[in-house]
Parts: C-alpha cells; sequence; structure tokens
C-alpha cells in the first residue's frame, strides 16, 4: 500500500485517502497489531537474475537536499519503498511540489516551503529524517525539528551533528521534544568527527553548503551514498570536495541550481540477494550493482565458499560446496558493513565450523539472534560479539522482523531451512526492500506474503 502513495503524488484526492489508508496501517503497527507476514517455503536454491534498485540511504539524503535548490530537481532511480515513501511525504506536507514522473522518478519544486518546522508525526517513523536539520538549517538558517525514530540498535545519540551544526555558528537547544537550532548566520569551520558517522557527516554537508568560506569535515564517513549525496549537490552548483575520504571540504555557495540525477545502486540489497545466492547454495546474476561498492561483502562470501564473478555492472554469485566457517567484522565502509551482518549470520549459522562476529559499529545490534536460535540455529552472543556454531540445517519457526536488516536476516534463513516460516512484522523488511516479493519469486523462491485478521489468515499477494 505505501508504495502506492509515491504514484498518488500525481492526484491529491487519491494522496488524501493513501494517506489515511497509511494512517490506519501505522495504528495496526502503533498497537502491536501488525497484520501482515511472509511464509516462506524454504530449502530451494535461488537461481536466475535480479535487478537492484536505487540506494535507499543515498535517497534519504538527497530527496531532503531538493530543499536547497533554487530550481526544480529531478531525480531518479529512487526505491520503491516505504522509507522513501515517508521522506516524499514529509516534503508534501511541508509544501514542496512533488511531481511523479514514473515509478522511480520525481520531480521536487521545493521553492514554496516557507516552514522550518518538522514535528513529530513526521519524523517518528524514520532515521533519517534527522537530515531536515541540516537543510533547514542551512535554508532558514532555523530548525525546529523532532528528534528521528528508525531502526533500534541501542542509543543512537545525534550529539556529532550538533557539534558540527555549533561550529557552523548555530546554537541548538533541545526542549519539549523538539530539537530548535538557530543561527544568525553560518560560516565555515573545521570540524572533527569524534567517531565516523554517516548522518553527522552528511548533515553537516548539508548545513555547511551555503554557510561562508570553507568547511573541512575531518574523520568523515566514506559510504557510497555520501559520495552520492555530494554528486548530486555538486551538479547543483555546490563546491564539495573530497567525498569518499576521511577529509572533506565544501566551499559555501549563494545558489543551488535544479538538476537531473539518478541515485546509485543500492549496495546493502545488493549484498543481502548476494548472500541469499550463497546461503541458499544458487546460481544469481544480481544486475545494476556496482562491484567496488561490495568488496567487502564478496571477499566475506568468498570466504564462506561462493564464486564471486565482477561485471562492469553486475555480479554473479555461486556456491558450489560446502558452506565454510569465517569471522566478521562490521566496521564503517570500506570496512564489511554493519547493514550486512544480520545477513551474514543467517548463512554462518549452518557454516561447517565456528564463526565469530564482532559488531563494529552499533551496541546493540543482535537482537535478532533470539530469532534465528528458533529455527535451530546456536549462536551465543557477549556484548559486541556472536559466537555462532554451524548447525547442519535450520529448520521453520514461527519468527519476526525485529528491525530492516533483521527481517532480511529472517527471510534468508527461512529460504535456507527445512519447512516452512512464518515471518512478522514484515513493514520493517519494507521500509528497504523494493518487491522483495517478486523479486525472490523470480528467483525460484516460494514465499508469499499473508493479510491474517484475527485468527483466519487468508492470502494478501
Ligand atoms: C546510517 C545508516 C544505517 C547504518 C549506519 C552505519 C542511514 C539512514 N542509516 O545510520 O543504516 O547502520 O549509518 O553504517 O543512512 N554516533 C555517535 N554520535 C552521533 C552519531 C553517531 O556517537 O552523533 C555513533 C552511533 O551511535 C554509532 C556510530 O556512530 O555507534 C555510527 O552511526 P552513524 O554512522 O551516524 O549511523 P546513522 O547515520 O544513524
Amino acid at each position: 500500500m505505501e508504495s502506492e502513495l509515491i504514484y498518488s503524488l500525481l492526484n491529491p484526492r487519491i494522496l488524501q485517502k493513501i494517506i489515511l489508508r497509511l494512517e490506519i496501517k501505522q495504528k495496526f503497527i502503533e498497537g502491536v497489531t501488525v497484520l501482515d507476514k511472509y511464509v516462506v517455503s524454504g530449502g530451494k536454491p535461488l537461481c536466475g537474475e535480479v535487478t537492484i534498485s536505487g540506494a535507499k540511504n543515498a535517497a534519504l539524503a538527497i530527496i531532503p537536499a531538493a530543499i536547497l535548490s533554487d530550481g526544480i530537481c529531478r531525480i531518479e532511480n529512487i526505491p520503491n519503498i516505504s522509507d522513501t515513501s515517508a521522506v516524499i511525504r514529509i516534503l508534501y506536507e511541508l509544501g514542496a511540489n512533488v511531481k511523479m514522473i514514473n515509478k522511480s522518478t520525481i520531480e521536487i519544486d521545493a521553492s514554496k516551503i516557507t516552514t522550518h518546522v518538522v514535528p513529530y508525526e513526521m519524523t517518528k517513523r524514520m532515521r533519517a529524517s534527522y537530515y531536515f536539520m541540516g537543510v533547514m538549517l542551512s535554508r532558514f538558517h532555523k530548525a525546529l525539528i523532532a528528534p528521528p525514530g528508525g531502526c533500534d540498535f541501542g542509543v543512537r545519540p545525534i550529539d556529532l551533528h550538533i557539534k558540527g551544526f555549533e561550529a557552523l555558528g548555530a546554537t541548538v537547544n533541545i526542549e519539549s521534544g523538539m530539537v530548535d537550532i538557530q543561527a544568525d548566520r553560518l560560516l565555515g569551520s573545521q570540524i572533527y568527527l569524534d567517531s565516523v558517522s554517516v548522518g553527522a557527516t552528511i548533515n553537516i554537508i548539508l548545513a555547511a553548503i551555503k554557510a561562508r568560506g570553507v568547511t573541512i569535515i575531518e574523520n568523515a564517513a566514506k559510504e557510497p551514498h555520501i559520495v552520492d549525496l555530494a554528486n548530486f549537490l555538486n551538479s547543483m552548483g555546490a563546491d564539495i570536495r573530497g567525498a569518499g575520504t576521511d577529509v572533506i571540504k565544501i566551499h559555501g555557495v549563494e545558489h543551488l541550481s535544479g538538476t537531473t540525477y539518478s541515485i546509485i545502486p543500492d549496495q546493502i540489497e545488493a549484498g543481502t540477494y548476494m548472500v541469499a545466492a550463497a546461503a541458499t547454495g544458487g546460481d544469481v546474476l544480481i544486475k545494476n550493482v556496482i562491484p567496488k561498492h561490495l568488496e567487502s561483502i564478496t571477499a566475506k562470501l568468498e570466504e564462506v565458499g561462493a564464486v564471486v564473478e565482477e561485471y562492469d555492472d553486475s555480479i554473479r554469485v555461486t556456491r558450489p560446496g560446502k558452506l565454510l566457517k569465517c569471522n566478521v567484522k562490521t566496521m564503517p565502509h570500506p570496512g564489511f558493513p554493519t547493514d550486512m551482518q544480520p545477513q551474514m549470520a543467517a548463512l554462518l549459522s549452518t557454516a561447517e565450523g565456528t564463526s565469530i562476529i564482532t559488531e563494529g559499529v552499533w551496541d546493540s545490534r543482535f537482537r535478532y539472534v533470539e530469532q534465528l536460535t528458533r529455527m535451530g540455529a546456536q549462536v551465543q552472543v557477549d556484548g559486541k560479539v556472536a559466537v555462532v556454531e554451524g548447525v547442519s540445517e535450520l529448520t521453520c519457526a514461527p519468527v519476526k522482523a525485529v528491525d530492516l536488516r533483521a527481517g532480511a536476516a529472517m527471510v534468508i534463513a527461512a529460504l535456507m531451512a527445512k519447512g516452512t516460516t512464518h515471518i512478522e512484522d514484515i513493514y520493517h523488511i519494507e521500509r528497504g526492500y523494493e518487491n522483495i516479493i517478486e523479486k525472490l519469486r523470480d528467483l525460484g523462491a516460494d514465499i508469499k506474503r499473508v493479510y491474517i485478521e484475527g485468527q483466519t489468515a487468508t492470502q494478501a499477494m
């Protein structure tokens, strides 16, 4: 349903209906009554071709950044997922004119936005809503924004974002559940990030883009979507250099013009299908990828016995023999991505021997382990380390997606497992994976979405 939102922007009456339905669905989510689940009959290798959508985390920065343009921004290759629908909805509610060109392309004219306020109702569902802080600060020199929602990996501070805004000359107060940011003027500054933060790097770029003088971010994050955001802003006339390295220099400019820009393919969606192919002993050609972005995932899959062939913009994963153990430590890019950690754990749960997974980014990202053990996995967690003793096979069980990537891990586990697994709370998964049911079915998976009302389940899709 939420994917319809993007189409509905053509027609305000349809939009009203969709918003109403979204609100009803949200009530179910908040009231813990979640209606849809996936039903997966496992044990079949995935085979065939899959095409990767645009990068979620790039889109979630680039769409709000259109607010900084004086002209019209045409953004292509937007993934049709509920997180992008939510951010487009925020823009629409703030007063932007958003036009749907086709299912993955929109045009944004943000010239009519006059408010710097983004209330809790708009931000509560997604982490990336914090980018409106940098954007509003840059455009209006003030922002009043509710702190973000999103996946629960323990404490998710925004102190580095605030440190960056303050270094540019803003004052930041948190009162009555709102972050109040004000600046008479923004001046370029040198900002050292005490730890590598994707969100803080992006937010400081956004806030500094029109600041007077030069801003230098040291110990910046290097993720592909930071480079993508910088390329988008540079295509509008910004002057950002060094994105993709740990020192980023931003020369402030007065105006940003309109642009046409196509978002990069999603590294994590591609990685998820790579792991799924290896986990099921399949043979999958993954199209529309940037192989360079997948190197850390490729390296680990080769260690576990998969064969990965790289082409210009596609990658083929097969796994002819047994799954072998390996150790994984998540780190900021170009290290192994934390957003691939749960999927890798699902794969390693049936690898021969003992694998050690160390979470190097988030304090608490093993909440899904309880679900995986319901399917027969043997995993012991001690703080930021999980020890996975490979078992010969997983078995079906009722499980749930505790967050977005944990949900992807449950899907992979279910595809590997004997029997039919039911996965609840799938709204997490649909925040980040476009058409996952169709894409997996095209690869031969037996997966369907089922709508449950009371005790009766009827197939909805
Ligand atoms: C982004 C991604 C998320 C991914 C994460 C790490 C989006 C929308 N989300 O999240 O999927 O898991 O990068 O690759 O792009 N930290 C602080 N202070 C801050 C900010 C962060 O201490 O002000 C810490 C965090 O607690 C965490 C680490 O830095 O331990 C990394 O966080 P960060 O890179 O900021 O993650 P997000 O941008 O929120």
